[in-house]
């Protein structure tokens, strides 16, 4: 049985009770797929898993993402990570020393500093992921968390209706631009590789059948709403669904394991003190399906929008 402990009666939960060096009985592992479906976001302290641990664990939970950091940035180039399946959350370069300011790898992980959820600009999705920490800041450098699921629940039942018709635009470049990355001047192999991708805006869970807000900084625009209206309805609902009351912040020590349900939340880091070393690697695990048909077509901006916008 695992020893669950929750931080609020539905958000977060304390996870203790088994040891994720080893392979889980599958008994266990149902235990543990329970309590992210209930709770969205695991903390399992005092796990100190290797790559090849991490990645079997992450396995139990379907086929793995490939991080785009060897297959894309960094092709080619050593890596700090022995597994091209990790994404390295870390600000170390492949010899372990602290990456220069300018180093692409720090400039692309700096969108981690933004609200998101990972992968949500490719067209299949992460569904899970599986953060362990080998070396942490002692001030700042915490994992903010937000609950999409309590954020829809809040909204009023009129802007549900409206919100549950849309589907958004997830670019990858689109945050990167936000953090002061130059996306404009990358390779156009990069961005033939990770293309814009359409993403409901409201999805389902299939794990609870609870609804909830599918948002992140990834998002670019909505589809059919003209590009004033769209910008406007983004923030605003970004900043309702990060208000403090959705949001639980993980301070990390070393070895801990956080695991989050990326159809349902949202997350971001803090920023910390950047002489100081920070190493993470995430196992993340792939969607089993795009959150809208292949054969969706994008509607054209809607005229009653652009005849507000020509007023
Ligand atoms: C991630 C991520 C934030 C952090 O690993 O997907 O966004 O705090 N990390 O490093
Ligand atoms: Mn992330």
């Amino acid at each position: 049985m695992l020893d669950i402990t929750p931080i609020t009666p539905d958000f977060v939960a304390e996870v203790r009770g088994l040891d994720l060096r080893q392979a889980l009985p599958a008994s266990l592992f149902a235990e543990v797929e329970a309590a992210l479906n209930r709770y969205a976001v695991l903390v399992l302290p005092g796990q100190a898993v290797n790559e090849a641990q991490q990645l079997a664990f992450a396995r139990c939970f379907g086929p793995l993402e490939v991080s785009l950091g060897p297959s894309l940035y960094n092709a080619g180039r050593p890596r700090r990570l022995d597994d091209a399946g990790l994404s390295d959350i870390s600000n170390l370069d492949e010899t372990g020393d602290l990456l220069g300011k300018q180093d692409l790898r720090r400039l692309i992980n700096l969108s981690n500093q933004l609200w998101h959820t990972d992968s949500s600009f490719k067209r299949t999705p992460a569904s899970v992921s599986i953060l362990s920490a080998q070396e942490v800041v002692r001030e700042g450098g915490e994992t903010e968390f937000a609950d999409m699921r309590a954020a829809w629940d809040a909204l009023p039942p009129q802007q549900q209706a409206r919100l549950e018709e849309l589907v958004a635009e997830h670019d990858y470049f689109h945050s990167r631009a936000l953090t002061g990355f130059d996306a404009i001047s990358v390779p156009d192999e990069w961005k033939q590789r990770m293309p814009p991708v359409p993403q409901k805006l409201v999805r389902v869970h299939p794990g609870s059948g609870r609804k909830s807000l599918y948002l992140a900084s990834h998002i670019k625009r909505l589809y059919g709403l003209d590009d004033a209206a769209s910008r406007a309805l983004l923030d605003e609902l970004m900043s309702f669904a990060t208000l403090p009351r959705f949001v639980h912040q993980h301070h990390w020590h070393v070895d801990d394991v956080v695991i989050w349900d990326n159809r349902c939340t949202m997350h971001r880091g803090r920023p910390f003190d950047e002489s100081q070393r920070r190493a993470m690697r995430r196992a993340t695990v792939m969607d089993s399906a795009p959150t809208v048909p292949e054969n969706w077509r994008a509607p054209a901006a809607s005229s009653h929008t652009r005849a507000a916008q020509d007023a």
